[in-house]
């Protein structure tokens, strides 16, 4: 029988690289109906992280805009090179540590050796783009306390 070696439970959010939060929101907020859910900013990665959401229920869909704190940041370089736009897509797995050595052993190239800490204390780890057809890819395995909210 076939196991998926990273099994997924849905589609957690995308993450929208912007050059501005503020400027950006706009078009999610006014045109969209998006409803804001906070913001904070991830001092080590250099990104100011803003979430909206679209619907309600478990249909709903989350929104990470990422804005550059610094010029040396990842979304400053890939602002520099491919512009605004769609920058990741992230999964929701069960347990994220598992399904980071689980894509390691399957041969996916992937960015984290070991999950980190994001936004919202969730704990996530990115599969790089060589091994995804082309799309930065996260696992995110949300806080316990937060399940109930994102799923
Ligand atoms: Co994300």
């Amino acid at each position: 029988m076939f196991t998926a070696p990273v099994p997924t439970q849905g589609l957690n959010h995308l993450g929208i690289a912007v050059a501005s939060i503020e400027a950006a929101r706009n078009f999610y907020e006014s045109v969209l109906g998006a409803a804001f859910e906070g913001d904070e900013v991830v001092a080590d990665q250099g990104v100011h992280v803003a979430f909206f959401r679209l619907g309600d229920g478990p249909s709903a869909i989350h929104l990470e805009l990422l804005e550059p704190t610094r010029d040396d940041s990842p979304i400053a370089k890939f602002l520099a090179k491919r512009g605004p736009g769609l920058h990741h897509v992230a999964y929701t797995v069960d347990d994220v540590a598992a399904a980071l050595a689980s894509a390691e052993q399957a041969g996916l190239r992937c960015i984290d050796a070991v999950p980190r800490r994001g936004a919202h204390g969730a704990d996530i780890a990115f599969l790089h783009p060589q091994s995804t057809g082309g799309l930065l890819t996260e696992l995110c395995q949300p806080a316990a306390h937060a399940v109930s909210v994102h799923s």
